[in-house]
């Protein structure tokens, strides 16, 4: 099939990659005209397991190729759209880059070779919106809206593009155009065995943004016990263990530490929140705003400790923060707990290095109180402190005894609950980890 993908950020980047690999002809669109041109050279944009070689087959087979023209997409069946949708200043999710697409697409497709197109919205937005741009598109007959909510994950962008947990398709009440297009686009990943879930627009919207807004509330969950923990000398690690056996629970998303971060949830959360509100049923959402403010006290928390450490005074004291992306697998810094915690210990007057083994290029440049140190143990060398941030794999594999003969001062503070204790304590560090009693 003929695919246009519109908006190559993350999700866009990842899902003409795919449609590629799937077998697609496919055209990729952007107004970001360096992007493309990044793209089109073959560099991945961000660090993402497998994308840089699957953009490159594909490059090579001539299946895919970028433009900053939206009218290059004028011969496509199948056109997906996945324009950001940032948080707006109330908080709500901000869709002008969707109805700027929508215009434009309305203008390429009055007159398309096509007798009949898909266009398909993958981007994440407030229940409503597929109805109202179907309402817009119905001007041209030619022209199907589905909606189709992508669940990918940044770091395994690609295996859950095309092995994911279930398809959803949101679509008009005629909806046999889109199910017949929808079914030929992802045919392999559907003769896999996965199953496929076909509602109206207004349920698949729900379900992108109810999937995201629970994963919150279970980190908010085990981060409440977390703060019980401390309170009582209890582990939030064998806490989280436990009750996960429980399979009506689940292990997964039970990891208590410093929170999320990330391009998606926490403004995922404020926007449920305030479409919630628009739709009067604001008031059942309000444990919502606890699961978000839960999440921004839990990236006090080891600035507090460091506080409570050094008397108050941070004057001075150098800390090493390890990890700058909002988590492993990633080169991420949007709403990352690790750069939020550097700055604030930077803006108590602490000497903030940081160190991260992808995310360092993009924040260059960024944060001045801040100094970026590729080589782990130089970062590490001469801290009175040192706060574990993000938990990639060469953090946790850190031997304490040689950490030991780097720092000035043996003292940890571990964010994300993933350091063996004893080990740490064995080769002398005072250890402070959220969440596990004293
Ligand atoms: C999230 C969802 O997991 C995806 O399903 C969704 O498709 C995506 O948002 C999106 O809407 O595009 P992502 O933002 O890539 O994916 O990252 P997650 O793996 O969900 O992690 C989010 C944050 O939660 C990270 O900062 C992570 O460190 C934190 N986290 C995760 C915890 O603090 N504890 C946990 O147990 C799990």
């Amino acid at each position: 099939m003929k695919i246009s993908v519109i908006g190559l950020g993350y999700l866009g980047a990842v899902h003409a990659v795919c449609m590629a690999e799937l077998g697609h002809d496919v055209v990729g669109i952007d107004v970001d005209t360096e992007r493309i041109a990044k793209l089109e050279r073959g560099e991945a944009p961000f660090f993402e397991p497998d994308f840089p070689e699957k953009l490159s087959a594909a490059l090579e087979r001539g299946t895919l190729r970028f433009s900053a023209d939206l009218s290059d997409v004028r011969e496509c069946d199948v056109h997906f759209v996945c324009v950001g949708t940032p948080q707006g200043s109330d908080g709500s999710a901000d869709l002008g880059a969707l109805h700027a697409v929508r215009e434009g697409l309305q203008k390429v497709l009055a007159d398309s070779t096509r007798e009949k197109v898909l266009v398909v919205g993958k981007s994440t937005v407030p229940v409503g919106t597929a109805r109202g741009l179907s309402e817009a598109f119905a001007e041209l007959p030619n022209i199907e809206l589905a909606w189709n909510p992508e669940f990918l994950r940044e770091g395994y962008a690609v295996k859950d593009t095309l092995g994911p947990d279930r398809l959803v398709y949101g679509v008009h009440e005629d909806q046999q155009f889109s199910i017949a297009h929808l079914d030929a686009v992802y045919a392999p990943i559907l003769e896999a065995g996965t199953p496929r879930l076909v509602y109206g627009y207004e349920s698949a919207e729900l379900v992108k943004v109810s999937a995201n807004a629970f994963l919150a509330t279970k980190i908010s969950f085990v981060n409440a016990v977390a703060e019980m923990c401390e309170a009582t000398g209890a582990d939030v690690v064998e806490v989280a263990e436990a009750i996960g056996l429980d399979e009506r629970i689940g292990r997964r998303f039970l990891k208590a530490g410093i929170g999320f971060g990330g391009g998606c949830l926490p403004k995922d959360v404020r926007a449920f929140i305030a479409s919630a509100e628009e739709h009067g049923v604001g008031d059942s959402f309000e444990f919502l705003r606890n699961v978000d403010r839960i999440n921004q006290k839990r990236r006090a928390r080891p600035v507090q400790l460091a506080l409570e450490h050094f008397g108050g005074n941070l004057a001075g004291v150098p800390i090493t923060v390890l990890g700058a992306a909002f988590k492993p697998y990633s080169d991420d810094v949007r709403d990352s707990p690790a750069i939020d915690i550097a700055l604030s210990l930077a803006r108590h007057g602490a000497d903030v290095r940081i160190t991260d083994p992808q995310a360092l290029d993009v924040v260059r440049g960024r944060y001045e109180e801040l100094t970026l140190v590729d080589d782990l143990e130089e970062a590490m060398s001469g801290a009175r402190l040192l706060i574990l941030a993000t938990e990639w794999q060469i953090y946790r594999d850190l031997d304490p005894e040689r950490v030991a003969e780097l720092v000035a001062e043996r003292v940890v503070i571990d964010g994300r609950g993933v350091f063996d204790l004893a080990r740490w304590r064995k080769a002398g560090f005072e250890i402070m980890a959220l969440g596990r009693g004293d």
